[in-house]
């Protein structure tokens, strides 16, 4: 039995933040932004929120599945920035769409979150214990970043991307890999708020989104290659007979990179940080929708979707759409 990607989704804030924006109230500029990631602009929530956009993704996702929210078995969310501790994305997100049937929870892989949370549900239709699962990627990471930070809150964006998944005899996902190095963590880290229980003295500061911008780019370069072979393989393929890779969408020039060592031409990489920058466990769902509304996918196209980041962690999935 297989996990068959049916329908896709994705929503992003109204707000459109672009490079001159951002340079109206930081040291940066749209030349230094663009030319060290390709990202020209971003979307950012103001009056949003992560369940309402996770909620519209999801309703284009069973739409195009023709799934009822009542027939999901299951909603499994990939985020570090629910709007609630409690309760979970996925459980305000069951209450939204009505996903009366469907048990319900939350998922931290970072920006590799999306495909965790697919491997996830690929394992419960595999072992027959769901056959019908609502998986999303989405984040609010304006929250979590330090707007006087220059070298972290330039490269992210907001936004909610969505599939429905089915089990099915024939298409769907052939193979997958994740993988953590824990050891590497703190390259890119956001502390959880203070404890501040009556036996702890200290200040009470806010934490924000820190990053060692090079340490992440070489473990992506390094890892990203090495881990899409190893999908394609356990997918009884090679390289050649993928159609679309589709990759977190955290540089253009991480992207250059992968599509340089797996000696894959660059147009057979769809991408949309230009428009959204890194939405981590959103980008890569956000961006097969993207690439699925403007019917650029075929059924039996051979699709590779992989993600990386935080933890350290990383993930890639080759399947046949
Ligand atoms: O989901 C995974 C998330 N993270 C990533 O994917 C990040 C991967 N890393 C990167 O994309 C790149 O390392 C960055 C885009 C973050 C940074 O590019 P870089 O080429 O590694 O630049 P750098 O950190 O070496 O900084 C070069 C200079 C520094 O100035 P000095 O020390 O040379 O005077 C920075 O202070 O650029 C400065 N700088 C900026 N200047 C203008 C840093 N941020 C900015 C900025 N605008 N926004």
């Amino acid at each position: 039995m297989k996990t068959r990607i049916c329908g896709t989704g994705s929503a992003l804030p109204e707000k459109r933040v672009t490079n001159d924006d951002l340079s109206r109230f930081l040291e940066t500029s749209d030349e230094w932004i663009k030319s060290r990631t390709g990202i020209g602009a971003r979307h950012l929530a103001v009056e949003e929120t992560l369940t309402g956009l996770t909620a519209r993704a999801a309703e284009s996702a069973l739409q195009e599945a023709g799934v009822k929210p009542e027939e999901l078995d299951l909603i499994l969310s990939a985020t570090l920035s629910a709007d609630h501790i409690l309760p979970s994305l996925s459980c305000e997100l069951q209450r939204e769409l009505g996903a009366v049937n469907a048990a319900a929870f939350d998922l931290n892989a970072a920006c590799s979150g999306f495909l965790f949370a697919l491997q996830t549900a690929d394992a419960y239709i595999k072992s027959g214990q769901y056959q019908t699962i609502l998986v999303t990627g989405g984040e609010i990471l304006s929250r979590l970043m330090d707007w006087n930070d220059r070298s972290t809150c330039v490269l992210f964006g907001d936004g909610a991307g969505a599939v429905v998944v089915k089990a099915d005899e024939t298409y769907g996902i052939l193979g997958s890999v994740q993988g953590t190095d824990g050891v590497k963590g703190d390259v890119l880290s956001c502390e959880n708020r203070k404890n501040q229980n009556p036996y702890i003295a200290g200040t009470k500061d806010s934490a924000y989104v820190s990053m060692n911008g090079q340490e992440v780019y070489k473990f992506a370069v390094r890892t990203v290659p090495g881990a899409i072979h190893a999908a394609v393989e356990k997918a009884g393929l090679t390289i050649e007979d993928i159609d679309w890779f589709l990759l977190h969408q955290a540089n253009i020039r991480i992207i250059e990179a992968v599509s340089k060592r797996l000696h894959v031409p660059m147009d057979q990489f769809p991408t949309n940080l230009q428009e959204c920058g890194n939405i981590s466990a959103g980008s890569v769902p956000i961006l097969l929708h993207h690439v699925n509304e403007r019917g650029m996918l075929h059924k039996g196209d051979k699709i590779v979707l992989a993600g990386f980041g935080a933890g350290l962690s990383w993930g890639a999935s080759v399947l046949t759409w």
